[in-house]
């Protein structure tokens, strides 16, 4: 379940292409993300962690964490706890040396696979995930592994892209197809990454299908917000 586009060729792992690209772009990657959102990811991340404050987490695990930008972004509602862990070493690098740039200490930084995580069983008050289920070989897995290790009553809270409708939608589509793939190759020196995103986007589950994945996976009370006319969603649900 989930999307079965692969960043490079149909043939073998979705996982080793994955952390193969993003070990490629990962230089890049912040750089890319401000430039071709023009800066507005970074106000989703903020929306959700004004979500997120509600549920007053203190021991936070975020999953696909890249360079860690969602990570750093929890420090303002003043867990105790943070653990970022991703699967390409190379996101990582990038993030530990953001860390250390900004003098944060209270973030740790691992290397590690959303579907099959060393975390013991309900440890976490909340597990977040940014853009990082649309890359996951195995989605209900990586959502099932991150229900087991959230402690009970501890909040699940997912960003995605999604897809806006309308009018908008067109103008969206149009970009993703022109603009996001010339740029992403231009920039980042690895054209598949960015014609990547716009096809897994295309073919990922959103609003009512992800959300019965997730009630399928156990999560109760799953609840969904579209921002910016639909181009990302926040999904929560509760363990
Ligand atoms: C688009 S980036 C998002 C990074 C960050 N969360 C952000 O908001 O900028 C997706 C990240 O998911 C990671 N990823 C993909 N599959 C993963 C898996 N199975 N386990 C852990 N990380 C994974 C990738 O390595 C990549 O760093």
């Amino acid at each position: 379940m989930g999307t079965n586009v692969k960043p490079y060729q149909a043939e073998g792992s979705k996982k080793e292409q994955v952390q193969q690209m993003f070990d490629n772009i990962a230089h890049k990657y912040d750089f890319l993300n401000r430039f071709l959102s023009l800066g507005i990811d970074i106000g989703w991340r903020k929306k959700a962690i004004k979500m997120l404050a509600e549920h007053k987490p203190k021991c936070i695990l975020d999953v696909a964490t890249g360079t860690a930008d969602f990570a750093i972004a929890t420090l303002k509602i003043n867990p105790e706890e943070v653990i970022g862990v991703d699967i390409s070493e190379g996101m990582l690098e990038v993030g530990r040396k953001k860390l250390a740039d900004k003098g944060i200490k209270n973030i740790r930084l691992e290397s590690g696979d959303s579907e099959d995580l060393k975390y013991e069983d309900n440890y976490f008050d909340a597990v977040i995930v940014a853009f990082g289920v649309r890359n996951f070989e195995n989605l209900e897995k990586g959502l099932a592994e991150i229900n087991r290790v959230l402690r009970p009553g501890g909040v699940a809270m997912i960003l995605e892209f999604s897809k806006p409708k309308g009018l908008f939608g067109a103008i969206f589509n149009l970009y993703n197809k022109t603009f996001l793939p010339l740029w992403g190759k231009l920039f980042s020196g690895d054209s598949a990454a960015y014609t990547y995103l716009p096809e897994s986007v295309k073919s990922f589950p959103e609003g009512d299908e992800f959300k019965q994945i997730m009630s399928k996976v156990q999560y109760k009370n799953v609840a969904d917000r579209r921002l910016t006319f639909g181009v990302c969603s926040i999904y929560t649900g509760l363990k």
